[in-house]
């Protein structure tokens, strides 16, 4: 099946932003509309849109909304861009550590400023139309990334990924799925390793689901299995992508890839990132001067499902249509369990919050780490494949590529 399958992660419709609604996928393929831009930072902070260069895009689209949806009645320049500031501030409250989020941002709040003479409706289309290209520009960057990755791999590649870096967490096509997707093209992937990726199971929602669309080969195991497999001999290359990049090649990513890049060394595994120059941050030298955010307790205490229940019975049917006859039902439940469920269509959707930890356990629930750039074998961008020292080799690879650092304010 061809990765076209994969369905668009977020895009401009008729003066909206709409995105998939990832916290139910795969068992719900539900599109969110957005039609202000705080909701587009509700559905960033709730993980609805996700994935690094996905939220850049999301960045500079819900930016959009603003100046399409907020700004209509304001006519003095000085009194939009100070307005403009602050919603840009308020995207990038939402979450910390992904830096493209922040150079989305940027990057339309420079075009503005930049451009603060033109009549402000003027002003307003140059900002929808830079929000498009740049949605536009991502699927290119990780098409770019695809082809330089791909040259790592050899034939009959067995790769191992963490989190989801695929198209869904991009405009589209992914970072390090890109690479698995155009090496599988070229017929060098013999088999992928996915981990689930506790707690919220990007490894088994999206990339499982990606990787079967795409009719790409392709193993779940839990984020423990990583070492065995490893040691088994059963792994040639393992390839993540990256929330931030510091100038000395430290990298963010999802929790639990500073485990596979150690396991990688000690077994002699190449570990290669995939990351947009947008992710890479020169304006910070190394990885401790990234925030890492630190997410709900309730993503660790307990496991979220969504999913469609379809009756086997008459009598099963019309006990779930007494229940949802006024709209969505909460089902009562002791011990903090949440479930609701509702109709749609001929069946009925279900989400719910299921408690496996006991109440008041304490709990810490980071949703990133730092690998050192040490065990980081290469950098593959979409101006090619830097390799150690990084300090050297990523600022001239990222040179000119409009990166966070080239948008400070002059
Ligand atoms: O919390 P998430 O799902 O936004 O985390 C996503 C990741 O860590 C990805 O690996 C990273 O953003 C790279 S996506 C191409």
């Amino acid at each position: 099946m061809p990765i076209e399958n994969i369905p668009r992660t977020i895009w401009w419709e008729d003066g909206k932003v709409m995105l998939i609604d990832q916290t139910r996928l795969p068992l719900v393929g539900d599109v969110l509309v957005c039609n202000t831009y705080e909701g587009v930072c509700l559905a960033i902070k709730s993980l609805a849109v996700r994935g690094a260069p996905a939220l850049g895009v999301a960045a500079a689209l819900g930016m959009a909304l603003w100046v399409t949806e907020d700004s209509w009645d304001i006519y003095d320049h000085r009194e939009f861009l100070r307005a403009l500031d602050l919603a840009a501030h308020e995207i990038t409250s939402t979450r910390p550590t992904a830096t493209n989020l922040f150079w989305g941002a940027e990057r339309i709040r420079r075009l503005a400023h930049d451009n603060k003479d033109l009549p402000l409706d003027e002003l307003r289309e140059l900002i929808v139309q830079e929000a498009l290209a740049m949605q536009a520009e991502d699927e290119e960057r990780n098409r770019a990334i695809g082809a330089h990755g791909a040259e790592l791999l050899a034939e009959g590649s067995r790769v191992l990924t963490h989190c989801n870096a695929g198209s869904l967490a991009t405009a589209y096509y992914g970072t390090a799925l890109g690479v698995i997707f155009t090496a599988h093209e070229q017929g060098k992937i013999e088999r992928v390793w996915m981990d689930e990726t506790r707690p919220v199971l990007q490894g088994s929602r999206l990339t499982a689901w990606e990787l079967r669309v795409a009719g790409v080969p392709s193993t779940l195991i839990t984020d423990n299995m990583a070492a065995s497999v490893m040691k088994a001999g059963e792994v040639d290359a393992v390839i993540v992508g990256a929330d931030r990049i510091a100038a000395n090649g430290d990298v963010a990513n999802k929790i639990g890839t500073y485990g596979l890049a150690v396991l990688a060394k000690e077994h002699g595994i190449p570990f290669y990132v995939a990351a947009p120059t947008s992710t890479v941050d020169l304006t910070i030298e190394t990885g401790d001067e990234i925030v890492i955010e630190e997410r709900d307790p309730h993503e660790v205490a307990g496991f979220t499902v969504s999913g469609m229940m379809e009756p086997d019975s008459e009598v099963s049917t019309r006990a779930f249509d007494m229940l949802t006859e006024e709209g969505p039902y909460t089902l009562p439940l002791l011990r903090g369990h949440q479930m609701q469920i509702m109709r749609k269509g001929g069946a009925y959707q279900f989400d719910g919050w299921f408690r496996v930890a006991p109440p008041d356990v304490d709990i810490f629930n980071p949703a990133f780490d730092v690998s050192p750039a040490k065990y980081v074998t290469a950098i593959i961008t979409e101006c090619g494949i830097a390799r150690p020292d990084y300090a050297e080799s990523l600022s001239a690879s990222c040179s000119g590529a409009g990166g966070l650092d080239e948008l400070r304010p002059r």
